[in-house]
């Protein structure tokens, strides 16, 4: 019986590839071309599955130029490259990558947040720019993290890591606003209270958004969010461009209404917002946040272990849609 074709749309981890071709036929990108979506739609024609990252669309149009297509395994926990309902109606499965990234996100959302309020990268841009001449009492003087006020948007299983650090660690009042409040036992393990989004937004020094992208989120913080801050505040986004208005914040930056921000995703990415890359008092980073080989490993392999698992029928390991019949 001739194996399965797939596609791993991206340019990943070679021995895992051939890991996948130990069970499929493998057409794979190892140059890394970012592919137009008619470009990729050509490949998909004759494939039964793909590994996509979060950069691939998966939509209807994808989905009818690819009538073999059964299933979609992204290296991402974040499936908003997915148009699910496209998906689900279509018979098509998707796949995405939680828990093996969990930790070294939270880590990351953490360095981001202390980078920020501490004003790191600024400060460092100046020493190596041979600007530092003197110590001055005020120099660089940012916010302290210990003891101050953390409020998390998105209280998933990233959002839960950055409360245990932030309370657990650094003894911080943690505050967070999620679609439904966590279980007793949870919030007590966070030491996480829960409350309203402008409750939120006025009291804590520091915000961190590990919210999932979807059409609800869109810009669940723009100008008017920004305004309930306080002027001393960090801003701090690891959960998808999209759910900041960039082109606000810069606004709110460059005028100091809140007083730093740190982002590892921007709408229109990997364009970012060309007001945020003149204004010094904030952190960009490239989307980075799952990004230590250890972890990005284990996204792959799990990408890889949905693909085989769904194709040897035992069914796949973490599905995103239950279609109710597969193609
Ligand atoms: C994720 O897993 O969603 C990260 O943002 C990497 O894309």
């Amino acid at each position: 019986m001739s194996k399965p074709r797939i596609l791993v749309a991206r340019a990943i981890f070679p021995d895992i590839v051939d890991r996948l071709r130990q069970h499929f036929d493998v057409e794979d990108n190892p140059d890394d071309v970012i592919w137009t979506p008619q470009e990729l739609a050509a490949r998909l024609a004759d494939k039964d599955g793909v590994l996509t990252t979060g950069s691939q669309r998966i939509d209807a149009a994808l989905l009818s130029a690819a009538p073999r297509l059964k299933v979609c395994a992204n290296m991402a926990v974040g499936y908003n490259n997915f148009d699910v309902d496209a998906m689900t109606a279509a018979g098509v499965l998707g796949t995405n990558t939680p828990d093996v990234l969990t930790e070294t996100t939270a880590d990351f959302g953490f360095a981001l947040l202390m980078a920020t309020a501490r004003r790191m990268t600024e400060s460092e841009h100046y020493l190596r720019a041979g600007k530092w001449t003197k110590w001055s009492y005020d120099m660089f003087a940012g916010s302290d993290i210990h003891g101050s006020t953390l409020g998390i948007i998105g209280m998933g299983r990233i959002g839960q890591g950055i409360a245990k650090r932030g309370a657990h660690g650094f003894g911080m009042k943690v505050v967070y606003h999620n679609r439904s409040r966590l279980s007793a036992d949870l919030e007590a393990e966070c030491k996480a209270t829960y409350v309203g989004k402008e409750e939120l937004l006025r009291t804590a020094d520091h915000v961190v958004l590990v919210v999932p992208y979807t059409s609800a989120s869109h810009h669940t913080i723009g100008a008017a969010e920004l305004a309930l801050m306080k002027p001393t505040a960090t801003l701090v986004n690891i959960a998808r461009g999209g759910i900041v208005d960039d082109a606000a914040l810069a606004v709110a930056l460059r005028e100091r209404r809140i007083a730093a921000a740190g982002l590892d995703v921007f709408e229109g990415e990997p364009i970012v917002h060309p007001d945020l890359l003149t204004v010094p008092n904030v952190v960009l980073t490239p989307h980075i946040a799952s990004a230590t080989v250890p972890t990005r490993r284990a996204m792959a392999n799990l990408a890889a272990d949905n693909l085989i698992a769904f194709f040897d029928g035992r069914g796949p390991l973490t599905p995103v849609n239950q279609p109710s019949t597969l193609r």
